[in-house]
């Protein structure tokens, strides 16, 4: 539904010609917004403000909406709904079962790709952002009706598995039984020794080609790295209380058929050609070429993207492709997906975005470390907030922190502040949805009954009424734009709104209609929150 600032502004607009920028009143004596559009307009016409007040008060039709409308000092228009059709308004939004969530008439098939760790490799903190991160964005545009399809383009391939399967066999382990920390270690032994020894850092360079051309030995190791590193992925998809499932896997090895396929479509029709030995992309407004197959033959994380474009745009027919990464991968998509256009993998109706996110930071600035000086893994990071409070409430609390800043800022982790239950955090807002439930529920226990929203004298109880009106918008914003903290931007104002209406308005203590009224409001509104806690993947309890 739309909501009630947004008729005024649509209307306004269409008289005016001109954003009316309205804006929420500074005060309850001048109504519930005002718009400056007359003193704007009075300048070009020449006209004193409240002249030109006067004339659009005098041809706008919100009779239905507002009381009538006032024109203030120097020609600021106040707009003041009407009690009854913003209880009616917070109505409708109890009664939906999508609590005024707007299902679109256009439903999309989107790719979202999140989450992708890499195989024997331990999940970091930037796999937590992108995994937080995707997942809202999955339940958002799920929630508004179309089809989420989640691509989890884990690292299982590439030219790490050289140095790991030599590794192996030099160590005459058996990599099957390794845990993924022990994997982790041993990628840690790979790396080093493949720094240190000449001879080594060969054979691993030539145990790349034999592994990716198919030699059983390597593709035996390899498959036991892999198999012991998804149920590892899992279970800390299982401890985030993520969507993420098996399912939804699509590692870069499954695309290694594509690949020659798609190179050679590109040589033949001339979009890449041979630069240097390299086979190459060469798109506008990039200094270096995209190489799409090296001078030694092998193929690269870019020709990897490619052919995941491809596959996501003709076999799962997308209309949209969202990546989720850190904020330093937004180069190589920027590239990639301007030779996918180039290339016709990527037709212009269907959107292709990248959403980049910053680091996570210890409190001394730099990048979050563990104590012991390592660099944090996503486990150890789940294990410092569970110091400071129970799982659930610490995940809120991981959560809320990863959405609630602009995506693209790097953010401080402090696990003591962000548990608390005051202040912009996420078991703040738990604890609003709680502290609403336990009116509830004592209204069930003395057998108090309410209906519909039905009376909206107090401004604190208009102000609440508002806001949830305006919860459908917020989430249409944010499956647009991609910007979760303006979701939990409006459940933090909505929280602090139930707070300043349940300090002026009694529930329990009130009586006959009142009583009814504002129990029903409350009940939206606890709805609202626990809807949009949901999006955001926090979990809302009944009690705290
Ligand atoms: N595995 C990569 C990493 O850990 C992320 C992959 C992102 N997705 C993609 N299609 N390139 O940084």
């Amino acid at each position: 539904m739309q909501s009630l600032p947004a008729a005024l502004d649509a209307r306004l607009r269409a008289l005016t010609g001109i954003d009316p920028e309205m804006r929420p009143a500074t005060k309850p004596q001048f109504g519930h917004f005002q718009s400056n559009v007359a003193l704007r307009l009075a300048k070009e016409a020449g006209k004193p403000p409240r002249e030109v007040a006067a004339d659009i008060v005098a041809r706008l039709d919100v009779d239905d909406i507002c009381e009538p409308l006032e024109i203030a000092g120097p020609g600021f228009i106040n707009f003041r709904i009407k009690p009854e059709v913003l209880a009616d308004a917070a109505t409708a939004v109890l009664e939906d079962p999508h609590s005024g969530l707007v299902v679109t008439e256009y439903p999309q098939r989107i790719v979202i790709d999140y989450s992708a760790p890499n195989v024997a490799k331990q999940m970091h903190v930037g796999h937590l952002r992108t995994t937080i991160i995707g997942d809202c964005f999955n339940r958002v545009l799920s929630a508004l009706g179309h089809t989420v399809i989640p691509q989890n383009h884990i690292g299982d391939w590439g030219t790490q598995f050289g140095m790991l399967i030599e590794q192996v066999l030099f160590e005459g382990i058996d990599a099957g039984t390794l845990t993924l920390d022990e994997a982790d270690a041993l990628y840690k032994r790979a790396a080093a020794h493949f720094r240190e020894d000449e001879e080594f850092a060969a054979k691993a360079r030539a145990r790349v080609s034999r592994f990716q051309g198919g030699d059983e030995e390597s593709l035996r190791i390899w498959q036991q790295l892999v198999d012991i590193s998804k149920p590892a992925f899992n279970e800390a998809y299982r401890r985030l209380n993520v969507l993420l499932t098996d399912e939804d896997l699509a590692g870069e090895s499954t695309y290694n058929d594509d690949l020659p396929v798609l190179v050679k479509e590109l040589e033949d029709s001339g979009v890449a050609v041979v630069d240097d030995g390299a086979l190459c992309v060469f798109v506008d407004g990039f200094e270096a070429p995209l190489i799409v197959r090296k001078s030694d033959g092998g193929y690269g994380y870019a020709t990897t993207d490619l052919a995941a474009i491809r596959r996501r745009v003709g076999e799962l027919d997308a209309d949209r492709l969202i990546y989720v990464t850190d904020a330093r991968q937004a180069g190589h998509f920027a590239q990639v997906f301007a030779a996918a256009r180039k290339a016709g993998f990527l037709p212009d109706h269907v959107v292709a975005e990248h959403v980049g996110y910053g680091m996570v930071l210890g409190q001394d600035g730099k990048p979050f470390k563990t104590r012991d000086g390592s660099a944090a893994t996503l486990t150890s990071l789940l294990d410092a907030a569970e110091e400071q409070a129970a799982p659930n409430i610490a995940l809120a609390a991981i959560k809320y922190a990863d959405l609630s800043s602009g995506l693209q800022k790097d953010y401080v982790f402090n696990a003591e502040r962000m548990v608390q239950t005051t202040g912009d955090t996420g078991p703040y807002l738990q604890y609003a949805h709680a502290r609403v439930n336990q009116i509830l529920r004592r209204a069930d226990a003395e057998g108090i009954g309410y209906g519909a929203v039905l009376v909206l004298e107090e401004p604190a109880e208009q102000q609440l009424a508002l806001l949830l009106t305006r919860f459908g918008e917020v989430v249409d914003d944010v499956a647009q734009n991609l910007q979760p903290h303006k979701l939990c931007n409006y459940l933090y104002e909505l929280a602090g709104a139930f707070s300043t209406f349940y300090e002026a308005c009694p529930v329990m203590k009130s009586e006959g209609d009142v009583r009814a009224s504002r129990l029903a409001l409350i009940a939206a509104t606890k709805n609202v929150i626990a809807k949009g806690l949901y999006l955001l993947g926090i979990d809302a309890p009944e009690r705290m």
